[in-house]
């Protein structure tokens, strides 16, 4: 039997592209997202029971990739604690209901998983607070687990991309150019001018990244935070 991965968040940016890539390499991808199409699953990945069912429903998986997450511009100051709330629940507390789900998933045959972080999660950025800490705490998930699953032979990583051009960032710039008061466009050509490499990253990008940390050739990486940021954390 060939190869098969679960894709949390797959009908993102992210996500697709993963499913894309999983399929390119000869996986077969099973996606879930919050809302249900002809190629994806219904999951709500805060609503850690229905994690569970799903990770039951599709049985046994050689890898999974949590690209599920939400953003909004929180300034510190004027911080609505239900956004704060929510963008934990979605980017860490849905992480962990993967991460626990997944282990009995693939307990006894062993895999790998990898979360989505971001650069964001190794360097704060400003307005960006609960962001922020949901992606730091996620590599802080990552390295513990990792830890404590390497007896049953299932690794488990991080990916730390820098500004990908999906419908996430640009979200992020409508939220930064109301609060600063600044022009959509001007924050969004901002965007890519940042890093060393002065552009954004293709979800495609990214993907790539997280397949090849699934596949046995990287049976020796686990714990690990890769940035995928074309040079943003190195500026
Ligand atoms: N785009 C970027 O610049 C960037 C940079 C760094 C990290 N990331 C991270 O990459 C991941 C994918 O982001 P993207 O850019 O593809 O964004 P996206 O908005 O295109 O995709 C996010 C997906 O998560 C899903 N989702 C949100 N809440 C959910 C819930 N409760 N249950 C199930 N699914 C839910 C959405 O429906 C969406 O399909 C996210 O974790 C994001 O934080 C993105």
């Amino acid at each position: 039997m060939g190869r098969r991965a679960a894709v949390i968040g797959a009908g993102g940016g992210i996500g697709a592209a993963c499913m894309l890539a999983f399929a390119a390499a000869g996986w077969e991808p099973i996606g879930a997202d919050l809302v249900a199409d002809d190629a994806l699953r219904a999951l709500d990945v805060t609503d850690a029971a229905a994690m569970d069912g799903f990770a039951r429903d599709i049985g046994p998986v050689d890898a999974m990739v949590y690209a599920a997450g939400t953003v909004a511009t929180t300034p510190i100051a004027t911080i609505d604690f239900a956004v704060w709330r929510r963008i934990m629940a979605v980017n860490l507390d849905g992480a962990a209901h993967a991460a626990s789900a997944f282990a009995r998933n693939m307990a006894g045959e062993g895999g790998a998983m990898v979360f989505i972080s971001s650069a964001a999660g190794v360097r704060g950025e400003s307005n960006a607070s609960a962001y922020s800490a949901s992606k730091a705490g996620l590599i802080g998930m990552v390295e513990s687990i990792a830890a404590e699953l390497v007896p049953v032979n299932i690794r488990v990583n991080a990916v730390a991309p820098g500004n990908v051009d999906t419908a996430m960032l640009r979200d992020v710039a409508r939220g930064i150019a109301e609060a600063e008061g600044r022009d959509r466009a001007e924050v969004w050509d901002s965007f890519a001018r940042t890093g060393a490499a002065r552009r954004l990253l293709a979800p495609e990008e990214v993907a790539r990244v997280c397949v090849a940390l699934c596949d046995d050739g990287f049976s020796g990486v686990t714990g690990a935070t890769i940035p995928v940021d074309a040079g943003y954390l190195l500026t």
